[in-house]
């Protein structure tokens, strides 16, 4: 089980760029098994969560290859239909395959899919989709068989739900079935519209991304591109709240302004004065927080649920009362516990949180629940007083880059431990 050890007190400044965004690059992945050919994703971040996506794609037979931050993908000729349950289990977005398993294969076999624990996670939008395009759907005790005995054809689907997997899920299958799909209550994330612009670019016909309608008009075939995922929004936003929390200075480089706007009021209300410059992003933290009043998660271009902990964690020690109200996820408050054990004072009202900032936190040994909650930790961490150590740190491996040598680079006393 990975450690990593951290100890607080330092006024964290300097430069940081801005890594590849995991929720892009793997979906990203999964749509190259949709590609009969050769694709290469650049700024792809190493993440145990890519690593798992990579091994998903050898196991259907297709060639991957990484050369520093790019990825190379050929699909040319898939072998398997069937994800197996280690695999599956491993994370969330081995859901993302099930998509493109139909639209090549025509049939898939896998199972519930793994993922951080923060709630049911359910995939009914996923399916209720798949057979609106024409998939016959078996549930066994244990795997869920799909077949589509005459191929995908478009389909009109609202969803219930903004589900950003749902919605990446859909446009992979829709991109080659056979007419259009009209998709309406779409996930309007950023990330959407990366996956619609790279499949754009090798051939399909999708347009709306971004927006709650997207009309996605099949092709026959896709053809192979070189494309650069966006960078991670999230990352961004716990980099500025590591800089926040410790009162010091931060110039992120890499940065899409406007992927942070949901986030950067609430900077500026707990006093941070944050300035973009060029592709970059510069803020300056008052010694002391003062709290950002209250913040409701929502789809984007609401305040992300990903970057909730993070901010919990800067409520801690802001001079107030902060308030969160967690409409994403049923159980993102987990980590509450593990702050309280660093002298934090929250107290959880089902999906509310009220945080009661102290002056400071003390080290403790704690554990990381999920990926956002083990990094928030961390971030918590480097402004406390003495040593930290977070436990389960893998977990934050899923998706933060090297977590420990990013925040050295600012100053941070970090390293695994
Ligand atoms: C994606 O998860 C992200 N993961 C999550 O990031 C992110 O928190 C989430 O979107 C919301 O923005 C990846 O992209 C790999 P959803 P996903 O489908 O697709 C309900 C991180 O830390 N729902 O938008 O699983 C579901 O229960 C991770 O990087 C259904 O009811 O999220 C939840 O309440 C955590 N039925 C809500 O929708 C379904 O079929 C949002 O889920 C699907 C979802």
């Amino acid at each position: 089980m990975a450690e990593l050890t951290v100890t607080g007190g330092r006024r964290l400044m300097g430069e940081i760029t801005v890594q590849g965004a995991k929720n892009s690059a793997l979906p990203l992945l999964a749509a190259t098994f949709c590609i009969p050919a050769k694709c290469t994703l650049q700024n792809m971040p190493a993440l145990s969560d890519v690593s798992a996506t990579l091994s998903i794609l050898r196991h259907l037979g297709c060639t991957a290859r990484r050369e520093g931050q790019s990825i190379t993908i050929d699909a040319t000729t898939p072998a398997r239909y069937i994800i197996p349950e280690s695999l599956m289990r491993e994370l969330r977005s081995s859901i993302f395959l099930l998509g493109p398993l139909l639209a090549r294969f025509g049939r898939a076999e896998i199972f519930a899919p793994g993922g951080c624990n923060i709630g049911a996670r359910p995939i009914d939008l996923h399916l209720a989709a798949m057979k609106q395009m024409g998939a016959t759907i078996r549930q066994t005790d244990e795997k869920i068989i799909l077949r589509v005995p005459r191929g995908l054809h478009g389909a009109d689907i609202n969803l219930r739900f903004p589900s950003v997997g749902a919605t990446e899920n859909i446009i992979m299958a829709a991109a080659i079935a056979r007419g259009t799909t009209q998709l309406h209550g779409a996930a309007r994330e950023p990330e959407i519209v990366d996956l619609a612009d790279f499949l754009n670019r090798c051939g399909a016909k999708i347009s709306g991304a971004g927006k709650s309608d997207i009309v996605i008009e099949g092709v026959r075939r896709l053809h192979g591109c070189t494309y650069q995922v966006m960078p991670d929004r999230i990352i961004a936003s716990s980099c500025l709240s590591a800089a926040a929390l410790t009162g010091g200075e931060i110039l992120l480089r890499g940065v899409n302004h406007a992927h942070l706007a949901p986030v950067l009021p609430a900077f500026r209300r707990m006093g941070c004065r944050v300035t973009a410059v060029n592709d970059a992003l510069h803020l300056y933290a008052p010694r002391r927080l003062v709290p950002f009043g209250a913040l409701v998660t929502a789809p984007y271009p609401g305040f992300p649920t990903d970057s909730q902990s993070a901010f919990l964690a800067m409520a801690c020690t802001a001079s107030g009362v902060s308030r969160i109200k967690e409409t994403i996820f049923e159980s993102r408050f987990h980590q509450a516990r593990e702050f309280a054990k660093m002298g934090a004072h929250i107290a959880i009202r089902g999906s509310q949180a009220e945080i009661y900032g102290v002056p400071r936190l003390h080290g403790a040994r704690v554990k990381a629940m999920d990926l956002r909650g083990g990094a928030a930790l961390a971030v918590a961490a480097l402004g406390a007083h003495g040593q930290t150590t977070v436990t389960c740190a893998e977990l934050i491996d899923r998706g933060w880059e090297d977590i420990a040598g990013t925040l050295r680079r600012i100053g941070a006393n970090i390293a695994p431990s």
